[in-house]
């Protein structure tokens, strides 16, 4: 049993990503995972101001809600990110908390190269949804999220979920149409 944590990062209420993510969660809990969805529409985590505070010991300068979330992400094995495709990449709300886990570095004193500290170990997917669903579509996003996170952060990669063609945010979510959800589910049924 893993303690999974999805964290929504943006789309509508009950969009494309969210219905992707509840998907996910369901599966992961019929498995017998342990599993928590917030959203960052509830959160208020700011980008990173660069101030160093927090290398100095410090607390963050920055009085949002990013402890609360920093706090469930200490709890959990597993991250979900899930996000729509805003302009080819993730979402604001994502590289912004991305951006704050700055503050959870610890000391390595043998990191690997290109690697100045340690992050705290854990384990990850990537869910994301767009409109268009080309080959190129989520190529930003995934560089992204393989630099970032894994190879930066060094969190462990569990594998993505690349939901294209759910439709434009002028329409209504379409993603019930195109076998995404049934891929979700079995996504999340598989985490092991
Ligand atoms: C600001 C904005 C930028 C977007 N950029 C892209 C894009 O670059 N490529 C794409 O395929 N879809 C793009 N979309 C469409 C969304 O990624 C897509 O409709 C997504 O499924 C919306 O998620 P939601 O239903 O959870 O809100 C964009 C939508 C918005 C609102």
């Amino acid at each position: 049993m893993k303690r999974i944590l999805v964290i929504l990062t943006g789309g509508r209420p009950m969009g494309n990503t969210r219905q992707l993510a509840e998907a996910f969660c369901k599966g992961a809990r019929d498995a017998g995972h342990e599993v928590k969805l917030i959203s960052l529409m509830q959160y208020q985590v700011n980008g990173c101001l660069g101030c160093n505070a927090c290398r100095f010991g410090k607390p963050c300068v920055q009085k949002d809600d990013f402890d609360q979330v920093a706090a469930l992400v200490a709890q959990a094995d597993l991250i979900a990110f899930a996000s729509p495709l805003y302009f080819w990449t993730i979402s604001a709300r994502m590289k912004a908390l991305i951006e704050r886990f700055y503050s959870l570095a610890k000391e390595d004193a043998d990191p690997p190269l290109g690697r100045y500290e340690a992050y705290p170990p854990k384990e990850c997917v990537l869910l994301m949804t767009s409109a268009d669903d080309y080959f190129w579509t989520f190529e930003q996003a995934v560089s992204y999220y393989r630099f970032a996170l894994i190879n930066y952060i060094g969190m462990h990669d569990r594998g993505m979920l690349l939901a294209g063609g759910c439709g434009a945010t002028d329409g209504k979510p379409g993603i019930d149409k195109t076998g995404h959800l049934e891929r979700a589910y079995d996504f999340g049924f598989r985490i092991e």
